[in-house]
């Protein structure tokens, strides 16, 4: 069994490579060799990706794609995606062209305001607290002061600060719950600089505070974290056309498909199974713009989805409607993005996929964020209450298996024309494709 390793961090990125070479794989030699074939050429660059995470041994290629013709509030995107899943972009691309012939989207950032918390014990009385707090919140705000005097130069900072008593959910447990405006920023550095300073502010004041002392009463600050949870770092997106502009060819009517929509909807908003897969389709196309756009996916994931329970049962982040001869489908998101910071100034690829989105404030990522997910909404559903969704997605996937059974361009191609008339299920492309080379 290997021995544990110590002081891994030290070791130079060849030495790191040896050793998981070494010790985890059959072939070190081999490893070694894919490990470096995958570094950039360029050593400055190389350089600037080992320095974003620790223990970099190489990098991980996802694709970078583009999903072209989004229209949103009157003007034409094409939205970089970055991505895995091989039906995705061209998913995007297609409802992305339907909606252009139809109006395009419309979208509305609803609120940008992001939640920190200082989270804290006191055993005393609660009416003793909030006369305290009442008295240090100016003094909050203002040893802040050095945090946030550039973010209040350009409109934002702290919104407010309020003492919630949480005792009913857990013994002695309070916390100040924070709001702040972050503009471009996703803010979580931002944030978390304000909680630390609110929290010595806090824990100092109150060993100063008379009536505590005389009541050998403190306060024991737990953490101060911002919230992943943004329910009014909130945006929409909808499209809508009269139901006879719905025509999707001739499978089927287009007020049959609009009903069709309306009701794999309604099923998404009351069963939780199907609502997860749902919104699971909806985030292919968040995700995506938001890794392409150097975000958080996991702030956005997590938050998303607590948003997706906000009423007690999980339900679809979507919703449609037909109603007096109009058919609208919209998405209400909280996306919690920024344009500004972090990767976003740093990795070449991020700062392209800002370029082409024409260098978005952080409220215009928003939207096209949500776009992404209402369009790829669109497209999984429409899939799904028409041919099904496997016809397309294997169609997409047999390049992957193709390329899994080592197939050459020219049996690719031969393949890939074969299945424009055939469904492609894993056995049938394996099967046509040993037929084909037996042939040979
Ligand atoms: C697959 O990645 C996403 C879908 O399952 C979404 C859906 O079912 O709505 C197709």
């Amino acid at each position: 069994m290997t021995k544990p390793v110590e002081g891994f961090s030290k070791l130079s990125k060849e030495e790191k490579i040896d050793w998981i070479a070494k010790n985890y794989t059959d072939d070190p030699e081999t490893t070694r060799a894919l490990l470096k074939r995958y570094w950039h050429s360029d050593p400055k660059l190389q350089r600037l990706h080992d320095e974003f995470i620790e223990n970099t041994l190489t990098n991980y290629y996802l694709p970078f794609g583009i999903a072209p013709n989004f229209l949103i509030n009157r003007t034409l995107y094409a939205i970089p995606m970055a991505i895995e899943e091989s039906s995705v972009v061209a998913a995007a691309s297609r409802a992305a062209k339907f909606w252009l012939e139809r109006g395009g989207f419309k979208t509305t950032v609803l609120g940008t305001e992001k939640i920190g918390q200082v989270h804290f014990m006191f055993h005393g009385d609660a009416a003793r607290l909030e006369t305290f707090f009442i008295q240090i919140k100016s003094k909050l705000i203002s040893d802040a002061g050095p945090i946030t005097k550039n973010m209040e130069k350009r409109g934002g900072g702290i919104s407010n600060i309020e003492l919630r008593d949480k005792t009913a959910a857990l013994p002695h447990y309070y916390q100040l719950h924070c709001t702040f405006e972050t503009l471009d920023a996703m803010g979580a550095n931002f944030i978390n600089s304000c909680l630390e300073q609110f929290a010595q502010t806090l824990e100092r004041e109150a060993r100063h505070f008379g009536p505590f002392v005389e009541a050998g009463e403190n306060i024991e600050v737990v953490m101060s974290i911002l919230s992943n949870y943004v329910p009014k770092c909130l945006v929409r997106a909808e499209v809508n056309c009269p139901v006879e502009k719905l025509d999707i060819g001739d499978a089927m009517a287009p007020e049959e498909f609009a009903q069709r929509v309306v009701r794999a909807l309604a099923i998404a908003k009351v069963e939780p199974h199907r609502a997860v897969t749902h919104n699971k389709g909806i985030m292919n196309g968040i995700d995506a713009v938001v890794l392409a756009t150097g975000n958080d996916f996991r702030a956005v994931e997590a938050g998303v989805h607590a948003y997706a329970s906000r009423e007690g049962t999980y339900t679809s982040l979507t919703h449609a409607e037909l109603a007096n001869g109009i058919f609208s489908f919209w998405i209400e998101v909280p996306l919690a993005l920024g344009t500004v910071g972090g990767l976003t100034n740093l990795h070449p690829l991020v700062k392209l996929a800002m370029e082409i989105l024409g260098k978005p404030t952080a409220r215009e990522l928003m939207q096209i964020a949500a776009v992404a997910g209402l369009a790829q909404n669109f497209a999984a559903v429409s899939s799904l209450v028409t041919t099904g969704i496997q016809e397309g997605h294997m169609k997409m996937h047999l390049l992957n298996i193709l390329n899994q059974l080592g197939a050459t361009p020219d049996e690719k191609k031969a393949l890939t024309d074969h299945f424009k008339g055939n469904t492609a299920t894993h056995s049938a492309v394996v099967d046509a494709f040993e037929h084909l080379r037996n042939r040979k």
